[in-house]
């Protein structure tokens, strides 16, 4: 006999938290401690001791030639858009399945964001899709590894040389990945990265911009901090840029966290193959596709749900799942493009950059522009926080224990629910 589910008024299947995050352990308090001390809690292209080395480090674990730190992940795609000269007239495609900021960042530099629909199975920008946008007017790709699931980069990279596009990895939920034994971040011309307190590893707050061109380097290094040039004075501003330095105490924080980062990715990578059988188990609900050929960072456990199947709606499903105390998340709720600034053209004053005369053409985002991204969003996406993977395995089977108690009751709980609306 399964138990009530707590929906219903039974006992929660879990009444601790799974997963604990983020994790500071004295290292960091020692570390942050140690730039107090110091008094330097500052650093430029001309000076800090934690920043250019946390840059050192982060850039030989990601095997890249160059890393530049920044405050934020969103600071980072800001940069690296405007480091690629992209502006007023140019077009970049980005996926609709997605962080706000992996599309911001292009309306910020005054261009015309594109969106290609992705991979049902990955969520990954298709390669398919986004040879059908591109047009004269586009300058690069922005490819996200959602989740921490590479995209298919040999496909866009092969794509971005025929034509002449540059591609840019947003690597914010994918420390550590690897696509066909090469780590992202670095397989593009340029990668980015969030140390945002959900992120794998973090700061609060933080970001890096990686890559392996020396020009591409020596322009954001000159776009974080108001477009000055190392061999100039400090007043000298070649270019316009912002002020989206790193702190001291940030990058002192991420040097103990990246040490940590192997072993929190290797764990989350073992742990999700035992969840992942453990949800194979039950009908209308599988693990998030992996395909063969990558290493997932599992920002995110993904979660296939079918709700013909189970005959649940999937917000119905949530809800009874995280009663039973398992941090199921609906995902994103509706793909990027239905948010105000793409879909009522709200973005900076007077229409710009849509109505831009450098652009001259007729921007739409309308809903059903991409059906696999808005299938994702209403029905079939969910997913886990992958600091629920940094746990003993055998806590994780909690999950199916609440699923089995959320499914053998499902029509029980639909009637609740639907009088609790009513
Ligand atoms: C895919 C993606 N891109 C960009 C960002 C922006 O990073 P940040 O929050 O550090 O600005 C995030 C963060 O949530 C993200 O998930």
């Amino acid at each position: 006999m399964v138990e009530k589910p707590a929906i219903l008024g039974g006992t929660p299947a879990r009444t601790r938290p799974l997963g604990d995050w983020p994790i500071i352990t004295d290292e960091e308090i020692e570390a942050v401690t140690r730039v107090l001390r110091r008094r330097k809690l500052f650093a430029s292209m001309y000076e800090g001791i934690e920043v250019p080395a946390f840059e050192e480090e982060f850039a030989k674990a990601m095997n890249v030639k160059y890393a530049i730190a920044v405050s934020s992940g969103t600071a980072a795609l800001d940069i690296a858009i405007a480091a690629l000269g992209i502006g007023p007239g140019d077009e970049v495609i980005t996926t609709p399945y997605t962080f706000i900021a992996s599309a911001t960042c292009i309306l910020q530099n005054c261009a015309i964001p594109v969106f290609a629909d992705v991979d049902l199975r990955t969520r990954n920008i298709d390669p398919n899709a986004i040879r059908d946008k591109i047009t004269d007017r586009t300058k690069a790709i922005i490819v996200v590894h959602i989740g921490g699931h590479p995209a298919a980069m040999d496909e866009i990279m092969e794509m971005a040389e025929e034509h002449d596009l540059y591609v840019i990895e947003d690597c914010a939920q994918a420390h550590l990945a690897e696509y066909k034994d090469e780590i992202v971040g670095g397989i593009g011309h340029i990668g980015i990265f969030s140390f945002q307190e959900s992120k794998n590893m973090t700061a609060g707050e933080g970001g890096i911009i990686t890559t392996n061109d020396p020009e591409i380097a020596e322009a954001c290094y000159s776009l974080r901090e108001h477009g000055r040039l190392r061999n100039r004075p400090w007043y000298y501003h070649a270019r316009l840029g912002w002020n989206y330095r790193m702190t001291e105490m940030q990058a002192a924080i991420l040097r103990v966290q990246l040490k940590r980062l192997p072993h929190i990715t290797e764990e989350r990578r073992r742990n999700a193959r035992y969840l992942a059988r453990l949800l194979n188990e039950v009908e209308g609900v599988n693990a998030g596709y992996v395909a063969p050929y990558v290493k997932h960072a599992y920002h995110l456990f993904m979660i296939d749900y079918f709700p013909e199947i189970v005959g649940m709606s999937k917000m119905s499903f949530v809800q009874a799942v995280k009663a039973e105390g398992i941090p199921l998340q609906e995902g994103y709720a509706w793909p990027v493009y239905e948010n105000d600034i793409f879909k009522n053209l709200r973005a900076r004053p007077r229409g710009c950059p849509y109505t831009c005369p450098y652009y001259g053409r007729e921007v739409k985002y309308e809903k059903g522009l991409c059906p696999n991204a808005e299938k994702l969003c209403y029905e079939r996406g969910l997913w886990m926080p992958g600091f629920s993977l940094n746990v003993p395995e055998k806590e994780l089977d909690d999950v199916l224990v609440a699923l089995e108690k959320v499914l053998s009751y499902k029509d029980e709980i639909a009637k609740e629910l639907n009088s609790r609306s009513s």
